[in-house]
């Protein structure tokens, strides 16, 4: 029999999303070199790391040194260091766990992928609009997918359906990419009760709870009855500015099984066949960036975020924009009240920023457009001078 390919990758669009957006940033670039591009597309760290990282991570690398201190493989599920200073994180928000439920990772987008592997062939529950990796890994798993949709008039948190009594992989993602919208402790304990009484697992998605600064949950497991039906997935990309780095992980409780299975267990098999786990180094930087001193440097790199996605927030609603997001998140959802690839190219024309077209999230996102806050204020700046100087 001859070689096959995956048919599956037939039902993804042409390119990811954000590999669209830095490609047209580049081509404008390379055509007006040199225009001055503000650039609020890709969710991407800018500025420089916490003090308190970087001096860990120089010191982690002094120890590659000499064979006493030096490190090989870390082992299969992180350092215990590193899991501890997690668990210590979460019982600041009254979550207990214990370091045997933490996986330590490369990244959230891995983990948000290679969780597929534990499940058979299933249906998919994914929001519309929605970061794409959901809906791709799932494509490529050739799962079906079920998309619950983020309106205006929901305020762009779906709710589940208790009719529907099927079993779904359900993702939430709170505060939200891309609509920035954050779900309050009654609305999460309904997905709870919905996934307990239906045998469905909860994906969630926590990668922005750094930015939550009103009363919302940060961790699915501060809604009671999550520990049998949720899995998290968690990242140091926004919260300690860890892009580059790459280091996340994911919390399974020892109680969540699936036809009696331990998905934790499975999820080691898989991890410790597939991964060879996170440099020391990174480890070791993921560690100081949850220190007292680390969190308070991290927190205020998140607050400069929060500022700027302030000031585009005020902007957009001067000139005439609905608006929601960019309050307990770095994303603003833009109502840009007509096709979003057409004001991507309008917007960089004409004041040469790029954002990113909210049809890349899905059919709901077509009129609507996501600005990132990561961003260096002086940058802000230009775009606020450009757009209030220019108008749209
Ligand atoms: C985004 O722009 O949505 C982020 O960069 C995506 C990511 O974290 O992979």
């Amino acid at each position: 029999m001859k070689m096959k390919y995956n048919k599956n990758f037939d039902n993804l669009v042409d390119n990811y999303l954000f590999s669209t957006i830095r490609a047209k940033k580049r081509a404008y670039e390379e055509a007006h070199p040199k225009t001055k591009i503000v650039n609020l597309g890709v969710g991407d760290v800018v500025g420089g790391l916490s003090q308190t990282v970087v001096e860990a991570m120089q010191k982690a690398v002094g120890d590659y040194l000499s064979p006493a201190t030096f490190k090989g493989y870390p082992p299969e599920q992180g350092y215990e260091f590193l899991r501890e200073s997690i668990a210590r994180y979460y019982s600041r928000l009254g979550v207990n766990l214990s370091t045997s439920e933490i996986y330590i990772s490369d990244g959230a987008k891995s983990d948000i992928g290679n969780v597929l592997d534990l499940f058979e062939k299933t249906t998919s529950l994914i929001p519309n609009p929605v970061y794409p990796a959901y809906v791709d890994t799932n494509l490529i798993r050739g799962n079906k997918i079920k998309f619950m949709e983020g309106r205006k008039e929901n305020n762009f948190l779906p709710l589940p359906d208790f009719s529907d009594k099927n079993s779904y992989l359900i993702y939430l993602c709170s505060p939200n990419n891309p609509t920035g919208a954050v779900y309050d402790k009654k609305q999460l304990s309904l997905w709870v009760d919905y996934a307990n009484q239906n045998h469905s697992i909860i994906i969630f998605d926590s990668a922005y709870e750094s930015f939550i600064r009103g009363d919302y949950p940060r961790s699915i497991f501060e809604i009671e009855g999550s520990r049998t039906c949720a899995i998290e997935i968690s990242s140091f990309s926004k919260r300690a500015g860890f892009t580059g780095l790459r280091l996340g992980f994911s919390i399974i409780p020892n109680e969540l099984e699936v036809q009696k299975k331990k998905i934790g267990k499975l999820w080691l098999r898989r991890q410790s066949t597939r991964f060879n786990g996170v440099s020391f180094v990174i480890q070791k930087g993921g560690e100081a960036s949850l220190s007292e001193k680390g969190s308070r440097e991290c927190t205020r790199q998140v607050d400069y975020y929060l500022e700027n996605a302030k000031i585009l927030k005020d902007l957009f609603t001067n000139l005439g924009y609905d608006v929601v997001g960019g309050v307990n998140a770095p994303y603003l959802w833009i109502d840009c009240k007509k096709d979003s690839w057409e004001f991507f190219d309008y917007l960089l024309e004409k004041h040469q920023i790029v954002g990113t077209a909210g049809a890349g999230f899905g059919s709901l996102g077509k009129n609507f457009f996501r600005l990132s806050a990561f961003a260096l204020r002086e940058d802000v700046e230009i775009a606020k001078e450009r757009l209030t100087k220019g108008g749209i």
